[in-house]
């Protein structure tokens, strides 16, 4: 039994070409397979739609400004555990406390600030399935489910 993920390699990690391999090198490593992989860049009314539940908060517009600033990557990941053992691997959310607690994390490795974090991931199958289906349109989810 596989459960999947939504992931994101965002604009500061795919601005620096050395990096994206380190990253599906962690990833190859913890045995969480990449199912499917696309490059995205977002206009404006892109992040406002996907980030609709930050509106108003008051690092929504530095949060949109760092996803529209560069191209990223959106993943969808399987494994026997995924939602958790992809957030495990990128450790919380301000890279600042990941390093002082989670070293081992990639936001502690290459996280820059509370925003510029690096990363995403689903935080339950239903976010997890809406995610998936905001990025990879054409993707079943529930098709997905069913082969397993
Ligand atoms: P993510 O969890 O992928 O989606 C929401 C994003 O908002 C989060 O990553 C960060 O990039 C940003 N964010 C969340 N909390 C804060 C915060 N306290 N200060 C600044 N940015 C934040």
């Amino acid at each position: 039994t596989k459960q999947l993920t939504l992931a994101l390699l965002k604009p500061d990690i795919c601005a620096n070409a050395a990096l994206p391999p380190k990253i599906f090198e962690a990833i190859k490593a913890k045995n969480i397979n990449i199912v499917q992989q696309r490059q995205v860049l977002w206009k404006e009314v892109d992040a406002g739609s996907f980030y609709a539940e930050h509106k108003g908060k008051f690092f929504y517009q530095r949060l949109c400004g760092y996803m529209t600033s560069g191209p990223f990557q959106a993943l969808i990941l399987s494994s026997p555990n995924a939602i958790k053992e992809w957030r495990a691997l990128i450790g919380p959310t301000h890279p600042v406390r990941a390093r002082i607690h989670q070293p081992d994390t990639l936001r502690a490795l290459y996280g820059l600030t509370d925003t510029r974090n690096s990363f995403h991931g689903s935080d339950s199958d239903e976010t997890a399935k809406n995610e998936i289906g905001f990025f990879f349109p054409e993707f079943d989810v529930d098709a997905w489910y069913k082969q397993q």
